[in-house]
C-alpha cells in the first residue's frame, strides 16, 4: 500500500510539461506559450456595441449620440472638456487656447466653421479616438462614455456661438439685461446680486 501510494507522488513530480515561457519541440513555431485562440476576448472587453465605441456606422460617421443628452451628461461633458480639450482649442472652442498661443506647431480649426458645425457626432469621436494630423489621440486618457459627453458639451457650444434670435427662451430680452446688485463687490467680495424681480412677482402669485 505504502509504495503505491508513493508511486503516485513520484507521477505528480514528473508529469509532462513545460516551463513557463521555454521551448516546446510539439509545436512549429516552438514556443510553448500559446496565443489566445483568434477571436478570443478578454473578460469584460465585448464591445457589442459597436456605434458606441466606434462612431461610426460601417464605414461612415454616425449623425446621432448613442444616448439621450441630459443635464448630467452635459455637466461632465464640460468638465472633461475644459480638461482636456481647453488646453488647445479654447474654453469656447474657437481654437485659442492656450497651448497654441505658446507656439504649438498648429492652431487647432474652429469648432464653429461651418464644415465642422456640419461634421457628425461620430466625427468628433473618431477625432478624439485615433487623432488628427498633428493633434495626439485621447483614446487611453478619455474613455468611451466621457468621448460622447464631451462631444455632446461641444455640440453645446457649437450651439451657442450660432443662436438664433428663435433659440432663446420667450420673454428674455436680448441683449440680456445687466444683473442688479445689492451690493458691489470690492474685489475681493463677490458682489451680491438683487434676486430677479420677476421671479418674486412669479412666486408671490402663486
Ligand atoms: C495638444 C493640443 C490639442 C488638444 C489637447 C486637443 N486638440 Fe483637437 N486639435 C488640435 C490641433 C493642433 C488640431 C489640428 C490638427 C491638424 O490640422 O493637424 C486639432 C483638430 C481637432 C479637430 C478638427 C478635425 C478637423 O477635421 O479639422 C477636432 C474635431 C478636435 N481637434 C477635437 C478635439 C477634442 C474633442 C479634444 C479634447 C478631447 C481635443 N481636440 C484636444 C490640438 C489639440
Amino acid at each position: 500500500m505504502l509504495t503505491l501510494l508513493g508511486a503516485c507522488r513520484i507521477d505528480m513530480h514528473v508529469q509532462p510539461r513545460q516551463n513557463p515561457l521555454s521551448r516546446s519541440d510539439f509545436f512549429t513555431d516552438q514556443r510553448s506559450a500559446r496565443p489566445p485562440v483568434e477571436g478570443a476576448i478578454a473578460r469584460g472587453q465585448l464591445r457589442e456595441d459597436t456605434y458606441f465605441y466606434t462612431g461610426k456606422l460601417g464605414n461612415n460617421p454616425g449623425e446621432q449620440m448613442p444616448f439621450p443628452v441630459t443635464r448630467e451628461v452635459l455637466d461632465r461633458g464640460r468638465e472633461r472638456y475644459n480638461i482636456f480639450c481647453a488646453p488647445c482649442h479654447s474654453r469656447v472652442g474657437d481654437g485659442n487656447g492656450f497651448i497654441p498661443s505658446r507656439g504649438f506647431a498648429r492652431k487647432p480649426p474652429s469648432f464653429h466653421i461651418v464644415r465642422l458645425q456640419k461634421a457628425p457626432a461620430g466625427y468628433f469621436f473618431d477625432v478624439i479616438t485615433n487623432g488628427f494630423g498633428i493633434m495626439p489621440d485621447y483614446a487611453s486618457q478619455i474613455p468611451a462614455q466621457d468621448r460622447w459627453n464631451i462631444i455632446a458639451y461641444v455640440r453645446a457650444l457649437q450651439l451657442r456661438q450660432n443662436a438664433t434670435l428663435s433659440d432663446v427662451p420667450a420673454g428674455q430680452k436680448i441683449p440680456s439685461e445687466p444683473p442688479k446688485f445689492r451690493e458691489p463687490g470690492s474685489g475681493a467680495t463677490l458682489p451680491a446680486t438683487l434676486p430677479d424681480t420677476k421671479e418674486i412677482e412669479k412666486e408671490e402669485s402663486k
